[in-house]
C-alpha cells in the first residue's frame, strides 16, 4: 500500500489502531532507560507517545500524514512531545544514532523490507535495542486479523538473518491476543528484540 492508500484508511474512522502501545512494545521497553528512540512506520504513534510518557524523546516516522496528524493529536492529549517526520521508511535515515528502534507492523514486500531491517542495525548506538513486532506469516491460516498477502508478512529465520550484527535476545513467534465481538482470538506475530554489542 502507497502513502494515499494508508491516508485513505486512516481518513476512515478516529483511531484505526488502538491508542494503547502493542503488548510486546511495552513488555520490552518498559525496563530499559529512556534516551532517544525511533518509532518507524509509527502510524498513529500509539507507542511513539507511550514512549514518551515514559521519558524516551522519540521520533516518529511514517508516510501518512493523516496518521501523523492523529499521533500529534494522541500527543497532545496525553502532555508529552513526539517529533514526527513524514517520510517512506524506505529511503529515510535518521541524523544520528539512537538508543531504541520500534518497528510495529510495517507491511512492506520482502525484497523492500529486508532492505530496510538491514538498515536499521547501524541506526542503534552501542548497547541500543531494536523491538520488532510484527504479522507473522502464519498467521495468514493460524492467526486473527493482519494482511492476507504473504509477501508483506514476516518469517522469523529470514527477519533475524538481516539484522547482522545484532545480539538477538528474542526471537519467537508470539501469541497475541486479540479482543472480538465474537470473543477472545489469538494473532500470531514475529517478535525479534535486540541488542547492538556495546
Ligand atoms: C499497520 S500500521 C502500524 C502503525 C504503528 N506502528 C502501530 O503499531 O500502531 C503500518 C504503518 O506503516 C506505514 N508505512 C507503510 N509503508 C511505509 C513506508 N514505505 N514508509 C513510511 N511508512 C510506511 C503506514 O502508513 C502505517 O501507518
Amino acid at each position: 500500500m502507497d502513502a494515499d492508500a494508508w491516508n485513505a484508511r486512516y481518513a476512515t474512522r478516529d483511531f484505526v489502531w488502538s491508542v494503547e502501545p502493542n503488548v510486546f512494545v511495552e513488555r520490552h521497553c518498559r525496563e530499559l532507560e529512556p534516551g532517544d528512540a525511533i518509532d518507524l512506520a509509527a502510524g498513529e504513534c500509539r507507542n511513539a507517545v507511550w514512549l514518551a510518557g515514559r521519558g524516551w524523546r522519540v521520533t516518529a516516522v511514517d508516510f501518512s500524514s493523516v496518521a501523523l496528524d492523529k499521533g500529534r493529536r494522541l500527543a497532545e492529549q496525553a502532555g508529552v512531545e513526539v517529533t514526527t517526520v513524514e517520510a517512506d521508511v524506505r529511503t529515510w535515515e535518521p541524523d544520528g544514532a539512537v538508543d531504541l528502534v520500534v518497528v510495529a507492523y510495517l507491511q512492506l514486500p520482502t525484497t523492500e523490507r529486508l532492505a530496510v531491517l538491514g538498515r536499521l542495525p547501524g541506526w542503534l548506538r552501542p548497547g541500543g535495542t531494536l523491538v520488532l513486532v510484527a504479522h507473522d506469516r502464519t498467521n495468514i491460516e493460524h492467526g486473527w486479523g493482519g494482511p492476507p498477502d504473504p509477501d508483506v508478512c514476516y518469517e522469523l529465520d529470514e527477519t533475524v538473518a538481516a539484522l547482522t550484527g545484532l545480539d538477538v535476545q528474542v526471537a519467537e513467534v508470539a501469541e497475541r491476543s486479540v479482543a472480538t465481538p465474537d470473543g477472545e482470538r489469538i494473532a500470531l506475530d514475529t517478535l525479534v528484540v535486540a541488542h547492538r554489542p556495546t
